[in-house]
């Protein structure tokens, strides 16, 4: 039966007994409390604690899940797995236990016609209920069910959540596949009798003190490989051998190319491959930390295992398109991030690949260099890490092939060390003055910035050798969360004084920066005001900010996660995590989406909540960012809902417009994006689209002349080029109505003016070639008439010829004519422009042999005309800045020859 049919009769068996049938979720949870979807309960986890009501008391799902806690079984037994299916039953406080043992039952031994003899039972030791169902009413024999603790038959979706005891369906393999101990038995590590299905009677829910309440409807949770029951029913020895892995292995061995291969990484490949697809399908980017981490970890490890099979090259993406092609029709999702999918594994193995070889060559150093205590120090496992892109499970892994340990605690000191360093270097410059300074006393400011923009304040302290002051309370924003500070004056008995910078310390403390600190003293009474434009500049940068974020996510997809931001009156600059150049579309997509926000003119509101309210509502945190009990969060309509404590627009009309202005690669996975909103993007772009103009125009006038000059030598007509300029006035009627369309027809026009001025430098290329060429024909077809100026000097025949602005081609062209019509000669050529000439002169061979030099020759014009010339006896040319000496240098010519 293949894999694919057995989810099929799954499903249909449970929906003929009742049950809806399901998607499955994503392998990256809404739960907060677990990094992984680990089981098909997951989504369901709020029916089961009665937090929400089922929309169907029955239900039967296929669930991706991924568990690493067996990774270093993976390959090496006939069974475990990180990524697999779980085809599982529900029943939200409606069936229970003796319903949920008869489907299974029935199921495994009617539909998938199992020979009973060969299934075995556990319950959980004090379920003496389940135990009489199977015993009694499903006639199972009691040498054939079996009593495990709890550590075996009590099921939990983790330390708290709902639980309770469950009950176990085993397969026998027989005693060939046993590990033959006395007492081997259901629970035994060893592969004889393999656990299809797990039926979990949730009952309790256990709290945060561990201790197990009832709930107030029972339900049913049950849990069936689809990779382990897929080789039972197709009778191979393990779940590599089933229709799931064979091609995936294959494939791998055809690409190694090698007969004996090692089973266990072939295994381990097809595993993580499987799961790395999946995980980067539900938008999950190989990253340092979280997920993204564990994505890496699969990866790298599967890249490894390549080496180990002799694949030198780039391979994991081939296998992940046949994965893709496998799984698509279960799920789409695969199919739709397909390009995704692909690009992302490509670029993490070569990232990978361009330090494997270097950091396994360190690694054999340090194992050589300890081979006495066969410790490796955590130091290498760091540079390890650091350098190369080892994670450290991966050195644990390779060390532990050769017999040795890895100094784990050590490479946790080191990371920390660095942790501590970034931490010290990520400390603007301005905030290390205010590391010298004792601010100790000083809580957090009142900052009235939110509502005002200015207030009467009291000083509280003054640094007069810093020119730092600290105000009671103040409407002056301190730098923080990427927020730029505020500027502006404080006016102090008829004084003012400038505040230029704001900063905020570690503990909430707003300090000002001021010009002059005379008349500053504790005490005193100020009228702080902010500079409200750089402020209003500020803010729209701001909330564009949140709308670039989430709109990035909607196109590049949920793995973009904000890195680090500038918001300033200038613009915003944003980094986020993301594997490739997002392409160009991809960005005009972004900026359009931003657009369409700003004309909706969305109310953007702040709320109150607490921390844990916050992350319950979906509100997007920074990762590794402190946050308080009570924090702020920024909802833009229902589009945008992020933790903020920066200023925003009230309405996200006041933004105005919004354009990107550069994108680039910032370092492995991390992108920046600099964009800018507002009236300073109005501005930018009516000056991008006055300079496309000004640069047309002028190309145009260019054109046009060489257009009249190509006329005159060709005798053609000139050919109408349409002008084409953009007109301002329209690109500001677009930006006004900021929307989806205004943003896209900014961005045609000027694609289409980049165009227009593309094509006019192509058509001027061609037509000075044009120009040229008419001119050498022409040239060369006059130089009959020259042949008759020539003179006898000394038995010499001499052509000395002026001519009006000819290049050195158009001369030498002539010159070619000249000598081939009149054989034995001297030509002396001048070509002359306003202010400076051009000389060129040749001298035929059997002249050269009586002694005649063009290279002396040309000295000698050379100087008569104030410059210089040079070459060859044949052949010599040069320049002078004085062309009303180019008679006297002919003479000078003719002269020297008549010697
Ligand atoms: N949730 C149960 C398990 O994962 C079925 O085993």
């Amino acid at each position: 039966m293949k894999s694919s049919e057995i989810r099929e009769k799954f499903l249909k068996y449970f929906e003929s007994q009742g049950h809806k049938r399901l998607p499955g979720s994503s392998l990256v949870p809404k739960d907060p409390t677990v990094l992984l979807t680990l089981a098909g309960m997951l989504q369901f986890k709020p029916i089961f604690l009665g937090q929400e009501k089922p929309r169907h008391k029955r239900a039967a799902t296929v669930q991706k899940c991924l568990r690493t806690n067996d990774i270093e079984q993976v390959g090496r037994t006939a069974r475990h797995h990180t990524f697999f299916e779980m085809l599982g039953n529900f029943s939200f406080g409606d069936y229970f236990k003796r319903e949920a043992i008869k489907f299974a039952w029935e199921l495994l031994t009617e539909v998938f016609k199992l020979p009973r003899n060969r299934l075995l039972i556990a319950v959980f030791e004090k379920d003496d209920e389940a135990y009489d169902i199977w015993q009694k009413e499903m006639k199972v024999p009691a040498e054939r069910i079996f009593r495990l603790d709890e550590e075996n038959n009590f099921w939990a979706v983790g330390p708290t959540g709902p639980c309770g005891p469950c009950s176990e369906i085993y397969y026998d393999q027989g005693p060939v596949r046993g590990c033959g101990k006395t007492g081997c038995a259901p629970g035994c590590d060893c592969d004889r009798f393999l656990e299809v299905w797990n039926l979990v009677f949730i009952q309790y829910n256990r709290n945060e003190n561990g201790e197990l309440v009832l709930l107030k409807q029972k339900g049913i949770d049950t849990g069936m490989g689809l990779e382990r029951i897929a080789s039972v029913l197709q009778g191979v020895e393990s779940n590599f051998d089933t229709d799931l892995f064979v091609p995936l292995i294959d494939k791998i061995k055809q690409i190694s190319g090698q007969k004996k291969l090692n089973q266990t990484s072939l295994r381990i490949i097809a595993d993580h491959v499987r799961a790395a697809t999946n995980l980067i399908s539900d938008g999950v980017i190989p990253e340092n930390t979280g997920r993204g981490y564990i994505l890496r970890r699969l990866l790298r490890r599967a890249i490894r295992h390549g080496r180990l099979l002799g694949i030198e090259r780039q391979f994991l993406a081939e296998i992940a398109a046949d994965v893709i092609e496998q799984m698509r029709s279960v799920y789409p999702v695969l199919e739709q991030k397909r390009a995704t999918v692909l690009s992302a594994i490509k670029t993490e193995e070569t990232n990978f690949l361009a330090t494997l070889e270097q950091g396994l060559a360190l690694f054999k150093e340090v194992m050589q260099q300890h081979a006495k205590d066969k410790v490796v120090p955590g130091a290498s496992a760091f540079k390890l890490h650091d350098t190369f892109g080892f994670p450290v499970e991966l050195s644990c892994e390779i060390a532990a092939e050769s017999g040795y340990n890895l100094d784990e605690a050590g490479f946790e000191r080191e990371m920390e060390q660095q942790r501590e360093r970034a931490r010290a270097a990520g400390i603007p410059a301005e905030k290390k003055k205010l590391l010298g300074l004792n601010l100790d006393k000083f809580g957090r400011s009142e900052f009235l910035g939110y509502e005002k923009s200015s207030s009467q304040a009291k000083i509280e302290a003054v640094f007069p050798d810093e020119k730092f002051i600290v105000l009671d309370r103040t409407p002056f924003y301190g730098e923080s969360g990427g927020q730029v500070g505020d500027t502006g004056l404080l006016k102090v008995g008829g004084k003012e004084i400038r505040v230029l910078d704001a900063l905020l310390t570690p503990k909430g403390t707003i300090v000002h920066e001021v010009d002059e600190i005379d008349g500053l003293k504790p005490e005193v009474t100020v009228d702080a005001r902010i500079d409200i434009s750089k402020r209003a500049a500020t803010q729209a940068h701001h909330t564009a900010t949140h709308l670039l974020h989430k709109a990035l996510r909607e196109v590049l997809g949920d793995h973009v996660k904000q890195a680090g931001s500038y918001v300033g009156p200038d613009k915003l600059r944003f980094d986020f995590s993301h594997f490739a150049a997002p392409t160009k579309q991809e960005l005009e997509q972004v900026e359009a989406m931003v657009n369409q926000k700003i004309g909706e003119k969305i109310k953007v509101e702040v709320l109150q909540k607490s921390y844990k309210e916050a992350v319950k509502m979906g509100a997007m945190a920074l990762f590794g960012e402190k946050y308080g009990e009570q924090v702020r969060v920024l909802k833009i309509g229902n589009y945008s809902l992020e933790l903020c404590g920066g200023t925003h627009v009230k309405n996200t009309s006041e933004i105005g417009f919004f354009k990107i202005a550069h994108e680039s690669a910032l370092g492995a996975g991390v992108r920046r994006i600099e964009a800018v909103a507002g009236q300073v993007a109005k501005l930018q772009v009516t000056y991008k689209a006055k300079a496309l103009n000004d640069q047309l125009e002028e190309l145009m006038r260019k054109y046009r002349l060489l257009q009249i000059e190509k006329s005159n030598l060709s005798g053609e007509k000139i050919s109408d080029v349409e002008v084409f300029k953009v007109e301002l006035a329209e690109l500001d009627q677009l930006m006004k109505a900021a929307d989806q369309q205004g943003s896209a027809r900014v961005n045609a026009l000027f694609d289409h003016l980049q165009g227009r001025l593309d094509w006019l430098r192509d058509r001027t290329i061609r037509v000075e070639k044009e120009i040229r060429e008419q001119k050498l024909k022409q040239a060369s077809s006059q130089a009959a008439e020259y042949v008759n100026n020539i003179k006898e000097v000394n038995g010499i025949k001499v052509l000395t010829q002026e001519f009006g602005q000819y290049s050195m081609d158009m001369l030498r062209s002539v010159s070619d004519t000249v000598r081939n019509q009149a054989g034995s000669c001297v030509i002396v050529l001048a070509a002359v422009f306003p202010g400076n000439l051009r000389f060129l002169i040749t001298v035929t061979d059997d002249l050269v042999a009586k002694g005649v030099s063009a290279r002396e020759l040309a000295g000698i014009f050379g100087r008569l005309v104030q410059g210089k010339g040079g070459g060859k006896d044949v052949k010599a040319e040069g320049g002078g800045k004085d062309p009303t000496q180019v008679n006297a240098a002919f003479e000078a010519v003719l002269a020297a020859l008549s010697k």
